[in-house]
């Protein structure tokens, strides 16, 4: 399906960073009240700051769509290995990414250059980008993936359960429990009450923590606590 197909537009949030408003859904890719916040709290506060002391990170997140939280992750990058693997059922074109102001945002000199290269590496095959970062984005559903490996961090960036509500069905946190590594963490903007009950039941201690700006809570679960 063309991106046009659904409609997409790029619109500015409330921080002044770029987020992709989804007519056909009324969904936006982030929230609408500051996109590059919301990744940096939720993402990189909440979830890979937890992981600051090991050498090795393995990152699973859902829904990669303009590659803001990869992006911020491999600018992030000071460990010997963060591997990165990203889900997406609906690949975006370069065309309109590229219009995304992320790398004039972040203040680093290699950010649009970075930026391009996740967009532009080949899906299914795993592409070392910077020293100690290689990623692997992969072009399936999360219902159909079935990974080797185990994840230390998972990135739970879905659309909302409104708008998408298979990807927040009570199999979904089966399924992600048996792909995390003891120890390991998600971390989600959502903080629906069916949501957590649903990820205690599946096994994951969790917390409701404050959220982003403009976001009362968001969700941590850990596996095995
Ligand atoms: C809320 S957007 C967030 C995307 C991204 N993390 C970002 O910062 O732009 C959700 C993404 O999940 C993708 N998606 C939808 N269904 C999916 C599925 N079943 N499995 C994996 N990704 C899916 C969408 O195409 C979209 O790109």
């Amino acid at each position: 399906m063309e991106n046009n197909a659904l409609n997409i537009e790029l619109v500015e949030s409330g921080d002044g960073s770029h987020t992709l408003k989804v007519a056909a859904l009324n969904e936006h890719y982030h929230s609408h009240k500051g996109a590059l916040q919301e990744s940096l709290y939720v993402f990189i506060g909440k979830g890979l700051r937890q992981f600051d002391e090991k050498d090795c990170v393995s990152i699973l997140e859902v829904g990669f769509g303009t590659g803001l939280n990869a992006l911020l992750t491999a600018l992030d990058q000071h460990r010997p290995k963060t591997s990165y693997v990203s889900l997406e059922t609906f690949p975006l074109d370069w065309a309109l990414v590229q219009q995304l102001n992320y790398p004039q945002l972040v203040n680093d000199d290699h950010a649009a250059e970075l930026f391009e290269a996740l967009h532009r590496v080949p899906w299914n095959v795993e592409t070392e980008l910077k020293q100690g970062f290689s990623i692997e984005k992969i072009e399936s559903s999360l219902q159909l993936f079935n990974s080797t490996s185990k994840f230390d961090l998972v990135y739970y960036d879905a659309f909302a359960p409104h708008a998408q509500p298979e990807l927040w069905e009570p199999s979904i946190w089966n399924q992600l429990y048996s792909m995390m590594n003891d120890r390991g963490v998600l971390v989600t903007y959502c903080a629906k009450g069916q949501v957590r009950r649903d990820m205690q039941t599946a096994g994951f201690t969790v917390e409701r923590l404050e959220g982003p700006p403009g976001k009362r809570e968001m969700i941590r679960a850990r596996k095995n606590g």
